[in-house]
This record gives C-alpha cells, sequence and structure tokens, in this order.
C-alpha cells in the first residue's frame, strides 16, 4: 500500500512526474509534455503546453464515458421547499445551454462574467457554462453590500453580469436585483448586459438591459466547449486583503483541475457515483472548489444546499441531507458545528436520521477549536478533519489524506503538508523556527498546482503581499507552528484579516467606512473571540474635536449609524456590532494603531505591553472599554 509519506516525497522527488501523472486523469485536448514552467519565477505555470476545457471535463467527459445518467448535482433548499436532481447529461445541457446565452450577448474566451448569485443551481451552471466559453467568471458572494460589488465590477470589468432576482437568508427574502443596479449605478465599468433569474419569492422589474435568464435559455443553441491553454484563467474570486480593496485571486485552468482531481480520491475519499455535500457558499472558495469543480471533475454527485445549518427550520437539516442522498464526505466550516452544538447539545437530531454511510466530516475555513472537534467527533463517531487551505491556494496546503491513508489526528492540527506543499516556519528575520516554535507560516516555492498564479491585473501587489516578506517563499499570512511530527499548527493571522463565521473579512475595510463619518477622527477595528462565529469584529472611534460624545443620546445615535455604514458599504456579513467611542488609540512612537495588543487584551490573554508604545497611559485608558469591565 502507498502511504502518506511515500507520495509526499514523490510529489517532492519527482515533481515533474507526480504532476504529469495527476494531469493524467483529465481529457487533454493537447496533453502537456512538461509540468512546470519556472522560468520566471516567482511567477510559475503550469503545464504550460497542455489545452483542455475544464467544464467538458467536469461534464461532457462523464457523458461521453457512458455516465450520463449519474447524478451530477442536487439542489436542496429548505428555505424554498425544493429538491431537484440534475444527471451528468442534464446538467451538461443546461451548461451547453447557458453557454449558448452568453456566447449570445457577445461573450468570448477571456471576457468576464460576473456572477452575484444565491444559492441556487443556476450558480454552478452560470460558472461552468462559462469555463464553456473559456470565458473567466468572478463570482461575488450575495452577502456583500453594492459597494462592495461595484469595486468588483470596475477591477474585472465584466462584459455580462448574471444574477437572481432574490436570495433567502433564512426566514428573510433578501432582493439581490436593486443592490446589482446599484452597484453598476457605483462602478465606473458598465457591463453590456445582466441576466437576471427571476425567483417567485421577489420577482425583479427589469430595465432595458436586462435579460431574463428562462426567456434567453428557451431561445438560445447550446455552445460546444472553447479549447484553453492550461495556463488560461478559469476565474478570478476577490478576497479581503489588509486594506478596502480585495485582491482578485487568479486561478489557471489545467493546474487548478489537476489539483482538484488529485484532492477528490486522496483526501476526500470521493470517487465517481460517491456523494459529497459542501455547506458553504459560491461566493467563497470553498464553494468554488468543493460544490462546483472538483465533485464534477470526480464524476461525484454534487450537493448544493440553500439554507443554513439551524433555523431552516431546525438543527438536523444536515444529517437529512446527508441520509437523503448516502453522502460520503461532507464539507463545511467549524462555526456550522459550533450552531448546532448550540441548539442541539446532544445531537437529538442525529437519531432521526440514518448516517450509516457517512464517512467523513471535514471541516476548513477558520480554526477548529480543540471543543468543537471533540463534541463534533464524539457524536458522529466518524473522523472529523481539519484542512487548512486558503482561497490564494484553492486546495489543501495540509490535510488529513483520507482516500490514502487516515493519519493520527491531533486535535488543533490540520495535520500535514499535501504533496508539493513545502510548509515551513520562519521568524521575523527570516530564520528558520524549530518544532513548536511560532513564526510566520510560508510555503516554499514553487506552489503545486493550483495555486494563485498573480492578482488580476496586479502583478505588484501580488509579489508585495506574498513574494517580498521572505524571497523565495509565499507569504500565507497565518501564524503558527510544526510540530516535532511535521505536524501543521496554525494559529490565526498576522495581518488584519479577520474571519467572521468562516468568511474572510478586513478590518482595514471597515475602518475605512468608519473614517469616512464626519465626526469621526481615527479609528481602529479589530477581531476579537466570538464563542460562535470564531471572531467578530469590534470598532473603536475617536472623535474629532469640538464634537460632545457625551451629549444626551449621541453615542447611541452614533453607533447605529457607524454600524448601517458597514453595513450598506460592505455587507451584513461584515457583523460589525459593536463601536466604542474613545478617547484615545494606544500607538507606536512611528503612529501605528497597536491592533494587535488591543486584541488581545480584548480576549482576555496577559497581553505585554510593547517597548515600542508612544502612552501607555492611553493603553491604560482603553483596558476597561477592551475587557467590557
Ligand atoms: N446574502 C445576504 N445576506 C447574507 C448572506 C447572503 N448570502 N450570508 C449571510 N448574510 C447575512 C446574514 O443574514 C446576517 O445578517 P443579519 O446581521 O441581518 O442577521 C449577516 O449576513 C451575518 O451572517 P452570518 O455571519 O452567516 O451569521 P448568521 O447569524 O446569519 O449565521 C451561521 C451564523 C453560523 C449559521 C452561518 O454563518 C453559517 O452557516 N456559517 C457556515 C459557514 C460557511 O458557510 N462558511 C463559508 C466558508 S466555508
Ligand atoms: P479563505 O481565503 O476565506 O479561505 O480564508 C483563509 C484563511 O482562513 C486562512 O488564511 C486562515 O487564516 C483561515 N483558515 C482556513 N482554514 C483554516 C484551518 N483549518 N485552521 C485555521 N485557520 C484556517
Amino acid at each position: 500500500m502507498t502511504t502518506y509519506e511515500e507520495i509526499f516525497r514523490s510529489s517532492v522527488e519527482d515533481r515533474e512526474g507526480f504532476w504529469l501523472r495527476a494531469a493524467g486523469v483529465l481529457d487533454w485536448q493537447v496533453a502537456p509534455t512538461r509540468a512546470l514552467d519556472d522560468a520566471n519565477p516567482p511567477f510559475y505555470r503550469w503545464f504550460p503546453d497542455g489545452e483542455l476545457n475544464v467544464a467538458h471535463n467536469a461534464l461532457d467527459r462523464h457523458v461521453d464515458a457512458g455516465n450520463g445518467e449519474r447524478t451530477a448535482l442536487v439542489y436542496d433548499s429548505p428555505v424554498t421547499g425544493t429538491k431537484r436532481s440534475y444527471t451528468y447529461a442534464e446538467l451538461r445541457d443546461e451548461v451547453a445551454t447557458f453557454a449558448g446565452v452568453l456566447r449570445d450577448l457577445g461573450v468570448e474566451k477571456g471576457d468576464r462574467v460576473v456572477l452575484y448569485m444565491p444559492m441556487v443551481p443556476e450558480a454552478a451552471v452560470a460558472m461552468l457554462a462559462c469555463a464553456r466559453l473559456g470565458a473567466i467568471h468572478s463570482v461575488v458572494f450575495g452577502g456583500f453590500a453594492a459597494k462592495e460589488l461595484a469595486v468588483r465590477i470596475d477591477d474585472a470589468a465584466p462584459k455580462v453580469m448574471v444574477s437572481a432576482s432574490c436570495g433567502i437568508e433564512g426566514q428573510r427574502v433578501i432582493e439581490y436585483k436593486p443592490l446589482l443596479d446599484k452597484a453598476i449605478e457605483l462602478a465606473t465599468h458598465k457591463p453590456d448586459r445582466n441576466v437576471v433569474l427571476q425567483r417567485p419569492q421577489a420577482e425583479a422589474s427589469m430595465g432595458e438591459k436586462d435579460v431574463d435568464w428562462a426567456d434567453a435559455v428557451a431561445n438560445a443553441t447550446p455552445a460546444d466547449p472553447v479549447t484553453v491553454t492550461s495556463t488560461d484563467p478559469l476565474y478570478i474570486l476577490y478576497t479581503s486583503g489588509t486594506t478596502g480593496k480585495p485582491k482578485g485571486v487568479v486561478r489557471d485552468s489545467g493546474g487548478y483541475a489537476t489539483a482538484l482531481a488529485w484532492s477528490m480520491p486522496n483526501i476526500y475519499d470521493v470517487g465517481a457515483g460517491e456523494a459529497m455535500f459542501t455547506a458553504s457558499d459560491v461566493g467563497w472558495v470553498v464553494g468554488h472548489s468543493y460544490i462546483v469543480y472538483a465533485p464534477l471533475l470526480a464524476g461525484a454527485t454534487t450537493v448544493l444546499y440553500e439554507g443554513k445549518p439551524v433555523g431552516t427550520p431546525d438543527a438536523g437539516q444536515f444529517w437529512r441531507v446527508i441520509a437523503e442522498n448516502n453522502v460520503k464526505s461532507m464539507f463545511t466550516a467549524p462555526t456550522a458545528f459550533r450552531a448546532i452544538k448550540k441548539e442541539d447539545p446532544d445531537g437529538e437530531f442525529t437519531r432521526q436520521y440514518d448516517l450509516s454511510n457517512w464517512r467523513y466530516l471535514f471541516l476548513a475555513g477558520e480554526r477548529l477549536d480543540p471543543e468543537t472537534y471533540r463534541w463534533a467527533s464524539d457524536l458522529l463517531k466518524i473522523p472529523v478533519i481539519d484542512h487548512w487551505w486558503q482561497t490564494e491556494t484553492g486546495w489543501s496546503i495540509a490535510a488529513n489524506p483520507a482516500g490514502i491513508e487516515l493519519l493520527p489526528i491531533k486535535p488543533g492540527s490540520p495535520t500535514r503538508p499535501m504533496p508539493g506543499w513545502d510548509v515551513q516556519i520562519l521568524d521575523a528575520d527570516g530564520n528558520h523556527c524549530g518544532p513548536d516554535s511560532d513564526g510566520a507560516i510560508v510555503c516554499k516555492l514553487p506552489m503545486p498546482p493550483g495555486a494563485l498564479p498573480t492578482l488580476w491585473n496586479d502583478d505588484e501587489r501580488f509579489l508585495s503581499s506574498y513574494m517580498q516578506a521572505f524571497d523565495g517563499y509565499y507569504l500565507t499570512g497565518d501564524g503558527g507552528h510544526l510540530d516535532a511530527d511535521g505536524y501543521v499548527f496554525v494559529m490565526g493571522r498576522t495581518d488584519d484579516v479577520i474571519n467572521v463565521a468562516g468568511h474572510r473579512l478586513s478590518t482595514g475595510g471597515m475602518e475605512e467606512v468608519l473614517a469616512s463619518h464626519a465626526d469621526v477622527a481615527e479609528c481602529a477595528v479589530i477581531g476579537v473571540a466570538d464563542s460562535m462565529k470564531g471572531q467578530v469584529p469590534r470598532g473603536f472611534v475617536v472623535l474629532k474635536a469640538g464634537i460632545d460624545g457625551a451629549a444626551d443620546g449621541y453615542e447611541e445615535k452614533l453607533r447605529g449609524e457607524l454600524v448601517q455604514m458597514v453595513r450598506d458599504q460592505i455587507g451584513a456579513v461584515a457583523s460589525l456590532k459593536d463601536v466604542a467611542i474613545v478617547q484615545g488609540l494606544p500607538k507606536t512612537r512611528s503612529g501605528k494603531i497597536l491592533r494587535k495588543t488591543m486584541r488581545g487584551i480584548a480576549d482576555g490573554d496577559d497581553e505585554p505591553v510593547p517597548s515600542t508604545i508612544e502612552s501607555v497611559d492611553v493603553l491604560d485608558a482603553l483596558r476597561p472599554v477592551l475587557r467590557k469591565e
């Protein structure tokens, strides 16, 4: 039997052979003759002479092999009371027809299409239709406000937008079309046309440039797959950096498809004809990789779930979906399990369903706290597998390769590096840290296929964000350590990115919003520990001179305005609910706000006062506010 150690070693010692073999499971129009092009580091390119179409590999390949009647996608929507499933042949046809719609609207290879969609099958159809045409999709999470959508429209400059009239958030119907219209109004770039899926829960009023999804599909002729080179972008996915301007992570075609195809049998232990249920959102990288592309590349069944872990209508919905679809591997964020644990601490709902075919629970997106790990593994009695990755990497940096062998689980660790990931820990001076010593987690270049080749239209930012801190290494932005057995421990971000309920957000972006209020002189937003969401943001504002913060009702009014501004400009998903007026913010002598120190105090840690602090008095005055005393 091949072991993890052997496979990992082969990915390092025979990189070309390892990845060319992995790429061999795909259909290539022109098969690659070499794996890595490392002529221009750190701009690495995978399978540079290969040509393929990713949607063909996800759909047509399986139909052509005689598996068109297998179930490709199951749509399960407790919020609308809908269940629908698509065979591979049906999904291929829907995708080909929608690709025909996009083609008729002028979309060609290399054009961008921005999707602003709820969790409906049409979101996956639109993504795959872009891939079929060689067009580049960019999905924007539905929880983002119009302004965030506008920023992404300006950066990606899409020819066409695809949206829906509404999304359903728990019990609420959220109209998307007014947000889409507002975003286009705010954006400088104006897309040619908007395809809108009308949903009965809230029909949208249509304008001149709007095209009704159903009408367009009824009149379209299917489009054939367009061959692209392996290095052509499949999608752009914007993610939060340290400023308000999101980073457009570029994903290539052949490298990504190869990495995902490798991950399905080897990490998730899911093969053709088996079912995977990833409870995330198509707006996040987890949704791109494990709701849409990877399960379909593997010929498996993917479950697209429109609902919450709790409240739609109860904490038993994940179990129901698993039982009804014979799910083998489930993947979600730890926060979903904390929500279930709170509602149903004894796991009563699990007893209502037959979960006997369920083999693994995979969790990622944020740190898996040992308590949630223990609760889930005690209740479910299956391996609960933490794995660590990022929008930038597209698939796991560290995981437990259940399909190869299940390595011993250490609570608090996402286990070992996956093939091609040379994970190392460096201190601030670039020296290697020994076992158990915390430092910056970096990956020695080149990274394996799937990882970002650059940022959209911004090679400079790619270099400055990831490549310049330590020459020859990718800076993950996470801190942590390796133990003596080579297990990775990820302790948290070392920058101003926070993780709220598995959603990646920028505190810098929230600060930009707070600072734009007329009464605010300066401000800081930090992420503090939260027992349900992992982290939540807290804001601290200093008022401009002359404004009486103590005036009757002022503080409450200001807080309301600031919270609303963040909701309007970033989105409800930012979850900023807590803003305090303070007299001053602690800074270094060079004027940098000591956010890490503030965060430590707010979390109740024994936080040392940095020697570079400008005034200890300011920090002392802030302590009770931070500790909510
Ligand atoms: N469209 C519009 N609004 C959205 C949205 C969407 N797609 N997703 C979230 N929101 C809104 C929510 O309605 C909520 O609004 P509110 O403040 O008015 O109540 C706000 O954004 C915050 O959402 P969320 O952080 O998701 O909190 P919640 O209380 O609604 O739900 C959980 C908490 C734990 C149930 C939920 O976060 C969850 O299911 N998480 C799973 C993790 C996940 O999918 N992570 C993705 C990466 S793997
Ligand atoms: P995203 O790009 O939205 O996937 O978020 C990536 C970030 O989420 C990482 O940089 C980590 O900070 C965090 N993260 C993801 N998975 C894990 C994990 N298993 N353990 C700890 N942190 C994680």
